[in-house]
């Protein structure tokens, strides 16, 4: 990395506590400007948690966090001009119309009442709810509340946004409409912090992705780094009748090195699909062969839960402890050098 990199969102020990509950316990983050980190992680991981510290809605009991440099604690209002917020529940006040919504969010930034319709009016174009302007924002979709949520996080025009699960609840081609909104705003320099329970989002959208647990990080690293740590896609047999599950099983294992996974109740068995396409067809020619009855076949992405089942042997939902540590694929050291593909474990690291 070149020595003008800037780190816009910095964060160092946080943790806090809710009663017995340990929401955050020790996270660092740092996010060089202009990209784009994914904080991965299942229900409870500590994502808004984490995000309500950083957008100085709640005080951390332990560490730091800075914003363009400047401390949340010491100077919230400062970070407060520099951030967009937008949460996991949308903040839009659904007895105003789209357009007053903006206009409220433009004055409470204290612009005179003209900047803050022109403002208004150019955030609604961009985000194609012009034709919806008017109307009450209860009678909109759950995608253009999402819009007009991430619209009003961009009223003060922020170089630093940072969006809580954006996509949670969206549909398919809503959630599609949101990642172009999304990288269009990182094509024009924003900084962007997001929160997602899908692998796949991270995927697509972040430069660097930190995958939390019970608020620490237990990996992180590129999306590439972490797909050829838990493997890419997998090949997904779902057998007829349960007594096929043996044969079936050792029919991946033949083709498949090595990760087969079954599950004898729901009558499907997985493996790691090392060719892709000519794996699932070695398989199913295999599978033809032996006349196994399929309910079901395919080849299937890495989900949350595959990369929870490899990093930490057990998945999303389960409570077992982590093992302590971290997983680096891939970290830059304190020099800036980029060591991609170093695994190893990591315990407390100070840094200055
Ligand atoms: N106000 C609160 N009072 C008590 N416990 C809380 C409070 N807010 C969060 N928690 C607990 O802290 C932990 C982290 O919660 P947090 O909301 O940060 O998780 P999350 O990763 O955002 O989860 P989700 O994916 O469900 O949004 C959870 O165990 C949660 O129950
Ligand atoms: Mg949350």
């Amino acid at each position: 990395m070149s020595a003008t990199t800037e780190t816009m969102i910095r964060a160092r020990g946080l943790r806090k506590q809710y009663g017995d509950v340990v929401a955050l316990d020790g996270l660092d983050l740092d996010v060089e400007r202009g990209t784009v980190l994914g904080l991965l992680g299942p229900n409870g991981a500590g994502k808004t948690t984490c995000v309500r510290i950083l957008a100085t809605l709640l005080d951390p009991d332990g560490g730091t966090a800075e914003i363009a440099g400047i401390d949340v604690r010491v100077d919230p209002d400062g970070v407060r001009r520099r951030l967009g917020l937008s949460g996991q529940y949308a903040a839009v006040d659904e007895y105003l119309t789209g357009f007053e919504n903006l206009v409220m969010v433009g004055r409470l930034y204290g612009f005179p009442r003209r900047r803050a319709r022109e403002r208004a009016d150019e955030l609604l174009a961009r985000f194609d709810l012009s034709d919806a302007a008017h109307r009450p924002s209860k009678t909109y979709s759950g995608g253009m509340r999402r819009r007009l949520d991430l619209a009003g996080a961009l009223v003060a025009h922020p170089d630093v946004l940072v969006l809580d699960e954006p996509t949670t609840g969206l549909d398919p081609r809503s959630r599609l409409e949101m990642w172009d909104v999304i990288r269009e705003l990182v094509q024009g320099g924003t900084t962007l912090l997001l929160t997602t329970q899908y692998l796949e989002e991270a995927d697509v959208l972040a430069d660097h992705i930190v995958v939390i647990d019970h608020g620490h990080a237990i990996a992180r690293g590129t999306a590439d780094e972490l797909k050829r740590e838990i493997g890419g896609e997998r090949v997904e047999l779902v057998v007829t009748h349960a007594v096929d599950v043996a044969r079936a099983h050792r029919v991946l294992e033949d083709v498949c090195d090595g990760d087969v996974r079954a599950d004898a109740i729901g009558r499907r068995i997985t493996a790691n699909a090392e060719s892709g396409p000519q794996t699932l067809m070695e398989v199913l020619r295999r599978v033809d062969a032996e006349a196994i009855a399929l309910d079901d076949v395919g080849l299937r992405r890495p989900t949350l839960d595959d990369v929870f089942l490899a990093l930490t042997g057990h998945d999303t939902s389960d409570d077992a402890p982590d093992p302590d540590g971290e997983l680096l694929v891939g970290t830059t050291d304190a020099a800036g050098a980029t060591e991609a593909g170093a695994i190893g474990h990591r315990h407390e690291e100070v840094t200055s």
